[in-house]
């Protein structure tokens, strides 16, 4: 396994550019399975999360190319069976279900499971199917769905923590080609998703709403091949912000959305760090000694909880104390402990974490348990004093293209290294 050997303490400075976003290539990628003909993806993050997704569409019976950030799919002739070993490995697969059960009126998708920060059920994903008419059976770990026709219903989709992206992706999938009209209240309102809607709608869908709180689909007999560009990496420009603040250095991001980012933006602002727009680029800066704040996590357009972590390896840095209050998946504070080896002073308290920031931090071996918990420890890394290892960064390769060349290029010393 491998890790990254970080020696902290150098302010970052220069470019980066921003990737696509993986969160919205993933349902994209799905999405190609809606229609036979060729579909043509651009600025596709080379991640082994998309990677996966590429795999697993493979083996639906896909023809699947990645080159140079560009994804050409062309599912001719397509098999609703996903195996366990492929889908367990990556929760996002579920997004699959919907092409299936549009295309083939059937899906037999192995349960995803858990992870490391939640429970992550998909009940809100099977109430949405069978608004359409999906009758689903568990059944040896599968889900078994199967469908004669979808037809189209109006239907609520908001859970305990609010509403769910991947699941309003996947219904938004099935009712394209559903008989009839298709509401879906209380839909997720993130960029991502509205990604996912202007591909479908190039393909031929007919979908209205988009980034509100109800999204209107009316379908249609067949759906066409289209080529489409992914949006940028929201919580990758956010990880770059937090670390340009963390270290007091001056970093350009090329290629990000401010607009995508006003929450984040908000909340750095409050905290000592400016981010302005020049031009299509996104400077930021630290403005004198950092501050404490608070953050709440909240669906889109609130602070996004997969920019949670990050967020407190920066005030951990503030003197004073944050309070930094999770809501959407209950056990995402993996990191906490993590930063408490380099120094950190942080307690939970239930969905809370009490950050008493303000004291030194410096390097230690660091153990990353995933994806956006890795990407805190390593600019926990960047600012501490001397040598950190944050291992097991296999969970920040699934979500962050090349990160460790962006931080090169940015100054920062950090090398890839095999764990000990
Ligand atoms: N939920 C339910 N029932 C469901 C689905 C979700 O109760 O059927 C709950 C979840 O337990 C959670 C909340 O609803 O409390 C929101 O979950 P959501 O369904 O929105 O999450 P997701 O769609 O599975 C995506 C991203 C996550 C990101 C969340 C929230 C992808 C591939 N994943 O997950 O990204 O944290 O939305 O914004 O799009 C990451 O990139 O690190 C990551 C975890």
């Amino acid at each position: 396994m491998e890790s990254f050997l970080i020696k902290g303490g150098v302010p970052l400075h220069g470019e980066v550019t921003i990737s696509g976003a993986k969160n919205a290539a993933l349902p994209i990628l799905a999405a190609t399975l809606l229609t036979d003909e060729p579909c043509v993806i651009r600025r596709v993050p080379d991640l082994s999360d998309t990677r996966f997704m590429v795999q697993i569409l493979q083996s639906l019976g896909a023809t699947a190319k990645f080159e140079n950030g560009t994804v050409t799919v062309h599912a001719k002739k397509i098999r609703g069976y996903a195996d366990y070993e492929l889908v367990r490995k990556m929760r996002g697969s579920i997004c699959i279900a919907g092409p299936l059960l549009a295309r083939l009126q059937k899906a037999r998708i192995s349960l995803p499971g858990g992870c490391i920060i939640g429970a992550r059920p998909i009940n809100l994903h099977l109430k949405g199917f069978a608004s359409l008419g999906v009758k689903t059976k568990i059944e040896g770990g599968y889900i078994d769905a199967t469908v004669k026709k979808l037809i189209g219903n109006t239907m609520f989709l908001g859970g305990r923590a609010g509403p769910t992206v991947l699941g309003t992706a996947n219904v938004m999938m099935a009712a394209t080609l559903a008989d009839g009209v298709t509401v879906i209240e209380s839909a997720a309102c993130e960029p991502e998703v509205v990604d996912l809607a202007n591909f479908l709608n190039a393909m031929g869908a007919q979908i209205s709403g988009a980034g509100s709180p109800t999204i209107t689909i009316t379908g249609v007999k067949k759906l066409h091949g289209a080529e489409h560009e992914v949006i940028p990496d929201r919580i990758e420009a956010a990880t770059f912000l937090i670390a340009a603040g963390a270290t007091n250095g001056e970093v350009t991001l090329r290629g990000a959305r401010a607009d995508h980012l006003r929450a984040v933006i908000d909340k750095l602002s409050e905290a000592g760090v400016s981010v302005e727009r020049s031009g299509a680029d996104l400077i930021a800066r630290r403005k004198g000694k950092l501050k404490p704040v608070d953050i709440t996590t909240l669906p889109y357009s609130g602070f996004p909880t997969d920019v949670q972590a990050q967020m407190m390896s920066l005030l951990v840095l503030a003197n004073g104390i944050s309070i930094i209050t999770e809501r959407i998946f209950e056990s995402r504070f993996m990191h906490v402990s993590e930063l408490a080896r380099l120094g950190a002073d942080i307690e939970i308290e239930g969905p809370s974490a009490i950050v008493k920031g303000g004291k030194p931090l410096s390097g230690a071996p660091v153990m990353a348990s995933d994806l956006r918990a890795s990407a805190a420890l390593v600019i926990a890394g960047l600012a501490a004093k001397g040598a950190t290892q944050v291992n097991r960064i296999y969970h920040l390769d699934r979500g962050y293209e090349q990160m460790d060349a962006k931080l090169r290029k940015l100054g920062a010393r950090i090398q890839r290294v095999e764990e000990k």
